[in-house]
């Protein structure tokens, strides 16, 4: 019986800029993204038919039927080759739903990669990202994960020079937001401070974290925020902690706030952790997880 796991990352938005509603409702975006090194499990076993996902403990709240992203990438795979037959889906999950970090978009990439790579690759790479796409904006990315400017509404990639090997503090607040909520509350002529999205470049390829943490801008801010104070408070937190820059990730909630190394992070854990349980201390990481046939 074939088998297959990886460690799926989650995603970080160096910046998030929008710059155009699109006729059909989605948006396009300008957004530098970085892998961290927050991951969820994914193990796959292949089956001879149908597809099941059981989960991690206390992960009650998650959907395990065909509701999940991960169950959606399995379905669309074995759609376009019916002689796969089915996949038990594992997942582990510690990257939080609903919270910016791309967790659910990454377990689909991680299972349409997974199970490619154990039926010798019959799709490529733009045929995964032509999937992966209709499941997720997120998803095309995921795939390839590490550094990359995302555009078009998110599938459009160009790899950056490694951003990897920086420290920052996550932080999850005790709610979820809901992204096509805070994308359909987006008033585009009152988006406040706006991305360069060409210095941010610039910055991340001379790997100038004061730079890169000084010039981060997320519009998305400008709904979240005022939805939600705790948002700013944890980032105005982070700042008085010592944190280099700190902005929301995605749509949010999460925070994450630079630091100049893993003790200073690890310090302002320390303080924020009492009162916001959900805190990492994690680095910037390159591309995804390689999977592995068992
Ligand atoms: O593609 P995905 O399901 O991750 O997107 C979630 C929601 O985010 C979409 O339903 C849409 O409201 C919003 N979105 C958008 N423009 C994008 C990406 C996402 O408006 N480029």
């Amino acid at each position: 019986m074939l088998k297959w796991a990886v460690e799926a990352p989650a995603k970080i938005n160096l910046s998030l800029d929008v710059l155009e509603r699109l006729p059909n409702g989605y948006h396009r975006l300008a957004m530098i993204m970085q892998t961290i090194g927050l991951t969820d499990e994914i193990r796959l076993e292949e089956r001879s038919s149908g597809i099941s996902l059981s989960c991690g403990k206390a992960m009650s709240f998650l959907p395990s039927d065909s509701r999940n992203l991960a169950w959606k990438a399995a379905a669309a795979f074995i759609d376009r080759f019916p002689d796969v037959g089915g996949v038990h889906i594992h997942l582990n999950k510690r990257i939080p739903v609903a919270a910016g970090l791309a967790g659910g978009s990454t377990d689909a990439a991680a299972v349409l990669m997974g199970l490619n790579q154990m039926h010798g690759m019959p799709l490529s790479p733009v045929e995964l990202s032509e999937i992966g796409v209709r499941l997720g904006a997120d998803v095309p990315y995921c795939l390839v994960g590490g550094t990359s400017l995302a555009e078009g509404i998110g599938e459009i990639l160009t790899p950056l020079p490694s951003f990897s090997g920086f420290w920052l503090l996550l932080v999850k607040p005790p709610f979820s937001v809901s992204t096509p909520r805070v994308f359909a509350q987006l008033r585009l002529e009152a988006m406040g401070n706006r991305p360069d999205t060409a210095k941010l470049t610039r910055l991340v390829a001379a790997r100038d974290l004061a730079g890169v943490a000084g010039g981060m801008e997320n519009v998305l801010e400008s709904v979240t925020l005022p939805l939600h104070t705790e948002v700013g408070h944890i980032r105005e937190w982070m700042l008085r902690l010592g944190a280099m820059g700190s902005r929301m990730s995605g749509s949010g909630p999460s925070v994450f706030g630079f630091f100049s190394d893993e003790q200073a992070a690890k310090a302002a854990r320390e303080r924020i952790c009492p009162t916001y349980p959900y805190c990492w201390v994690v680095q910037t990481v390159d591309g995804p997880y390689q999977g592995m046939k068992q």
